[in-house]
Order: structure tokens, then C-alpha cells, then sequence
């Protein structure tokens, strides 16, 4: 894998794990500019972005981008992708297995993108970034300082916010954090 595009034809044709049956495309991840300042991670594709073959275009997606625009986030300072790459069955959680075949495709990403934050999106994306043992609910909302060079933000999946209104305004403080950082990168204050 010597460039992106042949990342993406690669990664098109991954069979390294059990997923490939039943997808119709693989979602590789979406945004504007690489590298960028913020890489959001999410678990795996949905009905939508599996028919689409584009991340975070169903519902939950929607609601992410509804919140990056009131919170004046541009395109060119984020891209996402997801921790799976194709579809998992009725939307189940991805198995250990099957995470641990797509990383590599992740780690890729991240090689090209290089964000100085990465915003984990739910608790799958947590589990496979920073520990399989965190809970979502306890340590979202703080900064996790990754050897002084990247900065991670655990947070609640979009989609939770959708089943469980409750959530959303930690959700929005959270982001929120992010957008506050990612302004005082730009401005050269920490
Ligand atoms: N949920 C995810 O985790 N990723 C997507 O791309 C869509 C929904
Ligand atoms: Fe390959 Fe990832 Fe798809 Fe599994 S989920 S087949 S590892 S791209």
C-alpha cells in the first residue's frame, strides 16, 4: 500500500474478515481534506452507508453533521471513518475478531490523516482505541492525552443520542470540547 488510492482499491476487496459476505460496499470514510486536524471514529457502517458505500450518511450521521454545522466545525478540519468497514448483520456490535482484522485499515488512515485529536464515537470505537475495558458513560468527556502528541475524546455514538434523548446535551458538551480545541490549536494558544 504505497498511496491512498490504492488503499481504497485494496480495502475495497478486503475479505480478511467474515463481514465481507453480506456487504453490498465497503465504506472507507468521508471528508475533505487529508491530513485534518480531527479524525471521528464511529463503529461501522448502517442499512444507509452500506447501500451507499459513504460513512455516516443514515440518521445518526445526520445528526452528527447537524451538530458540526451549529458549531462551526468546516469540512476541511475533520474526516470519518468508522472502526469496521463493511456492515455488520442487523447492525450488531462488530466482534473482537472482526475489529482486529479491519484495524490495520484504520491505523492506515490514521497514518494519512495524522489529527491531532481523534474523537471516538460510541463504545466500540473507544474499546478499540484506547482500552477494551473503558466504559463509555465514565469516561466520556475528558480529554485522554496520548504521549503529549494526540489528544482523544471519548463520546457517546450519534445513534445513542437518537435512542436516548437523554444524552444529547452530554454529547453537544463534548463536541462542543472539541470544537474549543481545535479553535485554540488554530490560534496557536493551547
Ligand atoms: N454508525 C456508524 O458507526 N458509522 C456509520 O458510518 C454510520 C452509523
Ligand atoms: Fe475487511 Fe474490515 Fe470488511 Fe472485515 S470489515 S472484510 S476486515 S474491510
Amino acid at each position: 500500500m504505497s498511496n491512498w488510492d490504492d488503499f481504497v482499491s485494496e480495502c475495497s476487496q478486503c475479505k480478511k474478515c467474515g463481514l465481507h459476505a453480506n456487504r453490498k460496499n465497503v465504506v472507507i470514510g468521508r471528508g475533505l481534506n487529508k491530513p485534518a486536524p480531527i479524525l471521528f471514529v464511529g463503529e461501522g457502517p448502517g442499512e444507509q452507508e452500506d447501500i451507499q458505500g459513504e460513512a455516516f450518511v443514515g440518521r445518526a450521521g445526520k445528526l452528527l453533521d447537524l451538530l458540526l454545522d451549529a458549531l462551526e466545525f468546516k469540512a476541511e478540519d475533520y474526516y470519518i471513518a468508522n472502526v469496521v468497514k463493511c456492515r455488520p448483520p442487523e447492525n450488531r456490535i462488530p466482534t473482537k475478531d472482526e475489529v482486529e482484522a479491519c484495524m490495520p485499515w484504520l491505523r492506515y488512515q490514521f497514518s494519512v490523516i495524522k489529527p491531532s485529536i481523534v474523537v471516538c464515537l460510541g463504545a466500540t470505537a473507544a474499546k478499540a482505541i484506547i482500552d477494551n475495558d473503558v466504559k463509555i458513560t465514565k469516561i466520556r468527556g475528558n480529554w485522554i492525552d496520548k504521549q503529549g502528541k494526540i489528544l482523544i475524546m471519548p463520546t457517546y455514538h450519534p445513534a445513542a443520542i437518537l435512542r436516548d434523548i437523554r444524552k444529547r446535551e452530554d454529547f453537544y458538551l463534548d463536541i462542543k470540547k472539541v470544537r474549543e480545541k481545535l479553535f485554540h490549536m488554530n490560534s496557536g494558544t493551547n
